[in-house]
C-alpha cells in the first residue's frame, strides 16, 4: 500500500484468487476501484473471477511463474503496490500417521509459496520506497491444536516470516500484514490430500460447517490492511483463543490437553 491512507487505486496481485478468500478479496478490491491481477493454478481464466480483474496463471511454487506474473503487472501498470500471498492448501494429520510427502507439499505451497512471493516483489518495493505484503496465515499459526502439526508449523512459519519482514522492511517504506483467520467456509476442504483421513474428515467438517463465510473474512482483512495493522485476527473466536494463550495460558493449555485426549480415543 502507498505510504498514505487515502483510498487511491492500488495495483494488487492476489494469489489463489479463483476460490474462497482470494476470490472474495479480488471482488472487494475490484469493487473499490483497485487494479487487481488475480492469479491461480488454472491455465485458463477461471469463470468465477469478476470482469474487472486481470488474470494470469501462477503456481506459487514456480519462480518462473512469479517472474511472468510480475512482468504482466509491470507491462500493464508499471508495477505493484500490494501483494496478497493467499494461496494455500489444507492438511491435518497426526505425527505418526502423516507422511513426509504431505509435509513437503505443505511447506512448498503454504510456506515457500509465500517466501517466493515476498522475495519476488521486495526488490521493486524497495526501489519504489513503498509496498504492502499481505500474508494469509491462519489462527493455526498462533494457537496450535493437536493433530495438525504440518499445517500449524507451516502457518507459524508464515507468522514468523511476516514479523521478521515487518521489522526488516519498514525502513524501506514497506508494510507487512499477516492475517490469521479461524475456520471459514471455502473450497479449502477439497485440498486435503494427506494419509490421515480421520483428521482430514474433521478438518473438512470444520471448514464446511463454519458459520463464517469468505466475504466477511475478506472485509476484515482489508480493514486491517487499510489501517496498516500487522496482525489481523479476523474473528472473535480467534481473538479469544489468542488472548487466552497469552494471558490465561493454563486455561488454554487445559483446553488443548482435552483436545489431545479426545484425539487419542
Ligand atoms: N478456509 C479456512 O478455514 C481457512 C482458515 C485459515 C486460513 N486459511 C487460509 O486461507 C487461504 C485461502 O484458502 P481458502 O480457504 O480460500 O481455500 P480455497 O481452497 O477456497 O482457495 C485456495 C486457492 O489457492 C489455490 N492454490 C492452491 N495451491 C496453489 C498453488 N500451488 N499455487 C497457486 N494457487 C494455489 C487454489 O487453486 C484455490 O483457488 C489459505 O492460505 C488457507 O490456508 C483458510
Amino acid at each position: 500500500m502507498r505510504a498514505d491512507d487515502r483510498p487511491t487505486a492500488r495495483r494488487v496481485l492476489v494469489t489463489g484468487a479463483a476460490s474462497g478468500l482470494g476470490l472474495a478479496l479480488t471482488r472487494l478490491l475490484v469493487e473499490r476501484g483497485d487494479e487487481v491481477l488475480a492469479t491461480d493454478t488454472d491455465t485458463e481464466r477461471p469463470a468465477s473471477l469478476p470482469t474487472g480483474a486481470r488474470y494470469h496463471p501462477l503456481d506459487v511454487r514456480d519462480d518462473d511463474a512469479w517472474a511472468a506474473a510480475l512482468a504482466e503487472a509491470d507491462d500493464h501498470w508499471g508495477g505493484l503496490d500490494v501483494l496478497v500471498n493467499n494461496a494455500g492448501v489444507a492438511a491435518g494429520g497426526r505425527i505418526d500417521v502423516e507422511t513426509m510427502q504431505e509435509w513437503t507439499r505443505l511447506v512448498d505451497v503454504n510456506l515457500f509459496g509465500v517466501v517466493r512471493g515476498c522475495r519476488a516483489v521486495t526488490p521493486a518495493f524497495k526501489a519504489q520506497g513503498s509496498g504492502h505484503l499481505v500474508n494469509v496465515a491462519s489462527l493455526a499459526g498462533l494457537v496450535h491444536a493437536p493433530g495438525m502439526s504440518a499445517y500449524n508449523a507451516v502457518k507459524a512459519g508464515v507468522v514468523a516470516l511476516s514479523e521478521t519482514l515487518a521489522f526488516e522492511l519498514a525502513p524501506h517504506g514497506i508494510d507487512v500484514t499477516v492475517a490469521c483467520p479461524s475456520f471459514f467456509r471455502t473450497g479449502l476442504g477439497s485440498s486435503f490430500a494427506g494419509a490421515d483421513t480421520v483428521l482430514a474428515d474433521t478438518g473438512r467438517r470444520l471448514v464446511d460447517g463454519s458459520r463464517r463465510g469468505a466475504d466477511e473474512v475478506a472485509a476484515s482483512v482489508l480493514r486491517g490492511v487499510d489501517a496498516r495493522r500487522h496482525l489481523v485476527l479476523t474473528d472473535r473466536d480467534g481473538r479469544i483463543a489468542w488472548r487466552a494463550k497469552r494471558l490465561a495460558h493454563p486455561v488454554y493449555a487445559a483446553a488443548m490437553r482435552r483436545a489431545g485426549r479426545r484425539l487419542a480415543r
